[in-house]
């Protein structure tokens, strides 16, 4: 395998795996075979999620028809190149197929439960860990966002989600999965209150993740950050950087300027997971600028021609504690 840029002990995946860390990011099938892609990937990576393959509406797009096909290809490339997969994710009122909205109650209660317990078997031993629920709470942190899985099924959907899937993979890594609760704020403390009820209760929870969808300019503070990821690995769950990008297009300066606030933003944020002990992974939401969700914006480390953006050393510096 050609070294990274300074060399194979400069990797991504070296510097993280000295710090008994993954490191990951987001995939999608049909990009995985291709070089640079497929180079870049195996090189700095170990740990893949799929953006989207494996949520609800794709893998069911017709009730009771199931398409695992992409999923698989994931999580055998992960296989094949000594990668770990987070199953991503379960319950989300982000990624329902259209069939399911119109379903009553009971019926919901029927397919919610077959849902988990198909999909979890189906990867079970094959999945590190899974986001279990994602993004079940309000963004002005005053209580659980209304969702159809709320509405129809109550609030215990949370709490039902987690036990039916430990019934289902009594291995695999549950966590919660949100966004806007990476420092210390309203929705952090909703968070918080939520994990911390739902753990007196004897859900089987292992752990959260915080998205880390942020921007250059305007973030949670360093110290914000750190103090949240304590008190949630104060709980006794494992914290995940799930979905980090860094958005520049909104950030002030030239454009030096402006990649350089983004390598201080990749930089500190990752620094806080290397001095947490209870945070073992960060996953970016893609790896390249040629694929990201944020179209027109350039949030990752590497740019659109796979080169290493000073995001990327920002990175390797938090991981090599430089
Ligand atoms: O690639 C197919 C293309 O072949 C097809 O022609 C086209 C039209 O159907 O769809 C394309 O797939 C789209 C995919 O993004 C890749 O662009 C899907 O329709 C689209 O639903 C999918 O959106 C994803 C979104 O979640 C919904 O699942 C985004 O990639 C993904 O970045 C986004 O990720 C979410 C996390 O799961 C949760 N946190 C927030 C984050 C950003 O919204």
């Amino acid at each position: 395998m050609p070294p990274g840029p300074f060399g194979p002990s400069d990797t991504l995946k070296a510097a993280a795996s000295m710090r008994g860390k993954l490191i990951g990011t987001a995939v999608q099938t049909s990009l995985l075979g291709g070089a640079p892609y497929g180079t870049v990937l195996t090189r700095e990576f170990n740990y893949l999620t799929a953006e989207y393959e494996m949520k609800w509406n794709v893998v069911e797009p017709g009730r009771g028809s199931m398409n695992f096909g992409p999923g698989d290809a994931i999580v055998g490339y992960a296989a094949s190149n000594g990668m770990q997969v987070k199953g991503h994710t379960l319950i989300w009122h982000g990624a329902v197929p259209s069939w399911l909205d119109g379903l009553p109650a009971g019926d919901l209660r029927t397919e919610f439960e077959r849902h988990i317990r198909d999909v979890m078997a189906h990867y079970r031993g094959r999945v590190h860990a899974w986001d279990v629920v994602n993004e079940a709470v309000a963004d002005n942190g005053a209580g659980l966002r209304d969702t159809l899985f709320r509405q129809r099924l109550g609030d215990q959907y949370i709490a039902d989600a987690f036990r039916l899937a430990r019934a289902a993979d009594a291995q695999a890594l549950l966590f919660y999965n949100d966004y806007g609760g990476e420092g210390l704020s309203a929705k952090a403390d909703r968070i918080h209150a939520l994990l911390q009820d739902l753990l007196s209760k004897g859900v089987p929870l292992d752990g959260v993740g915080l998205q880390m969808h942020i921007s250059a300019t305007s973030r949670p503070s360093t110290a914000s950050i750190a103090d949240n990821v304590r008190r949630l690995a104060a709980l006794g769950l494992i914290v995940h950087i799930s979905e980090m990008d860094v958005r520049i297009n909104n950030a002030f300066g030239t454009d030096q300027e402006r990649l350089e606030a983004q390598r201080s933003a990749y930089r500190d944020v990752v620094g806080v997971c290397v001095m947490e002990p209870r945070c073992d992974a960060v996953t970016f939401w893609g790896f390249t600028d040629a694929h990201t969700w944020l179209t027109g914006d350039r949030p990752l480390l590497f740019d659109a021609q796979y080169q290493p953006k000073p995001a990327f050393y920002g990175v390797l510096d938090a991981l090599s504690g430089r």
